[in-house]
């Protein structure tokens, strides 16, 4: 299993890091047969999931039963655990329900933006942490690319440069204009992983669902659907009952 300096020690010797989401035991079990370096049990799994609207909806109750799976499934897998909405509201809090997710296998934890005091709590009690930067999407009031105005982009890039500072090993950019997340990629010592923040990152994350074409859905135009396995399961469903339906006749 890849250890946060390992993560890092790819990023110096200019080697890609892999992240998809996963979310329950049998999908852990196949991406660590893959050979991925990072699972996230992102709170995507609001929607993808449980079929919620916006990732807000899940708390940390939730949270946890993934998280356990997905540590089953890939014991030898680097798992970053998302932090839910208000989970991180402060220091105490955060460190309370990162300490559940590092109890129950995680790696690491992630969480979007800079919540007052939270990074440096979390970092002095050794909790390893990836920031999430760009488009956030537990406060996001819509889902365009961040980071396009001149303003918009300083404020980006100040925040990724704090989370930084304070030790994060590693931080998500999330739809932001290429140029930014390679400025950003090579500012910062932090492992830049990529989701529609371009091809210069030092490792890109996509949801799973999106990847394997899960949902009928549209992609956003930055996910790439490697393979269409909603049509793949209806085909495997219809077969079933064809048989069901022919059977002992
Ligand atoms: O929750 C999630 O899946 C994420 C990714 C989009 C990075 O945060």
């Amino acid at each position: 299993m890849l250890s946060p300096i390992d993560i890092k020690n790819k990023k110096q010797k200019g080697e890609k890091v892999s992240m998809i989401t996963a979310y329950d035991y049998a999908f852990a079990q196949m991406a660590e047969a893959a050979g991925v370096d990072q699972i996230l049990v992102g709170d995507s799994l609001a929607n993808t999931m449980l079929g919620y609207k916006k990732t807000s909806d899940i708390g940390m109750n939730e949270m946890q039963i993934f998280v356990a799976a997905v540590c089953r499934g890939a014991p030898n897998t680097h798992v970053v655990a998302d932090m839910p909405y208000l989970s991180d509201k402060d220091p105490q809090t955060a460190y309370d329900n990162a300490r559940r997710f590092m109890d129950l296998g995680a790696s690491s934890i992630k969480l979007e933006g800079t919540p007052e005091g939270v990074i440096e709590y979390l970092r002095s009690h050794d909790i390893p942490v990836c920031a999430h930067h760009g488009l956030l999407p537990q406060t996001a009031e819509n889902f365009k690319q961040k980071g396009r105005t001149e303003e918009e982009a300083a404020a980006i890039i100040k925040a990724a440069k704090f989370t930084d500072d304070l030790g994060c090993f590693e931080m998500v950019l999330e739809h932001i204009p290429e140029e930014l997340g390679t400025k950003i990629t090579n500012m910062v010592s932090a492992v830049t992983i990529g989701i529609g923040g371009g091809k210069f990152t030092d490792g890109q994350v996509l949801v799973m669902h999106d990847a394997l074409g899960m949902h009928q859905r549209k992609n956003p135009p930055f996910a790439t659907k490697f393979v269409d396995m909603f049509s793949l399961g209806v085909e495997g469903f219809k077969k079933y009952i064809d048989s069901v339906n022919n059977s002992g006749k």
